[in-house]
């Protein structure tokens, strides 16, 4: 392509994000919303497959499997002793089922909630054929469209290390309403001050200052807040594991 024609054709994009941008600030939009974001992730990495196989990375997580253990791993140690099996599991932000897979055999139904459309065509095209799959659509501020005391269990991994103080209270007070009696939660989320959670927050800092959070950074998080927000939402405490995957935690919690 000629040189002039390669500057104008960058030149018009440029003109072109600057209208799209332009627009979003006369509606109020300044920034994209969380789920256009993954909606974007989703559409980038729909031809991979198998999108979250990414995510297994043993060395930065602090696991000691190999990436094509880790999911199975995971559920051996951890999923299968807490939950056992149920009538009704929720998951949210399955993204691409990479947990799916393996939480599917623990319920007779499994409820995916995820605030990305595309995400969710990623699941169905992988999982669609199964008649345990329930997928629902989230608008990001709650788990609407989930009846009272109607599910046996829930869990989210990979969600909850990017949520804001206020979405993770916010979750943990839905979770109190659709849990049954009983029922059990296991969540994920960032343990800011271990090894490798403070090696994780290191590389967040230069892109991150006078900004407000950026996608994909991880939130502060240790077990002794989430343990108060667990309380403070009207849940019981039943555990938390940091010595599975060493750079986060895992919160185990009743209803
Ligand atoms: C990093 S991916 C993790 C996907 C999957 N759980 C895994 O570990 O492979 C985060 C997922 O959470 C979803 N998500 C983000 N914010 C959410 C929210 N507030 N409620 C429900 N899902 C959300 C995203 O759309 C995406 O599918």
């Amino acid at each position: 392509m000629e040189r002039r024609a390669f500057v104008s054709l960058i030149w018009s994009f440029m003109v072109l994000g600057r209208f799209k941008q332009t627009i979003r600030q006369w509606f109020g939009r300044g920034q994209p919303t969380i789920a256009e974001g993954w909606d974007r992730y989703a559409r980038r990495h729909e031809r991979d497959g198998k999108l979250g196989d990414e995510w297994n990375e043993p060395a930065a997580i602090g696991i000691d499997v190999p990436a094509d253990e880790l999911v199975a791993y995971l559920d051996r140690t951890v999923f299968g002793p807490f939950f056992g099996t149920c009538e009704v599991l929720l998951e949210i932000g399955p993204g691409g089922g990479r947990f799916t897979t393996v939480l599917l055999p623990r319920c007779r139904k499994l409820l995916a909630a995820d605030t990305s459309a595309n995400m969710l065509s990623l699941l169905k095209s992988r999982f669609g054929g199964d008649a345990r799959l329930t997928c629902l659509h989230l608008d990001g501020r709650g788990l609407r469209g989930i009846a009272d005391a109607s599910v046996d269990a829930a869990f989210a991994y990979g969600v909850f290390v990017h949520l804001q103080h206020w979405d993770i209270y916010h979750y943990l007070t839905e979770l109190r309403r659709v849990l049954k009696p009983g029922g059990k939660a296991l969540i994920q989320h960032a343990n800011t001050f271990s090894e490798l959670g403070w090696k994780r927050f290191q590389k967040d800092v230069p892109g991150s200052l006078n900004r407000h959070k950026l996608p994909g950074t991880f939130t502060l998080m240790t077990p002794e807040i989430m343990a108060e927000f667990v309380r403070r939402a009207g849940l019981a405490l039943v555990g938390c594991r940091t010595d599975v995957v060493r750079r986060d935690a895992i919160t185990l919690i009743q209803a």
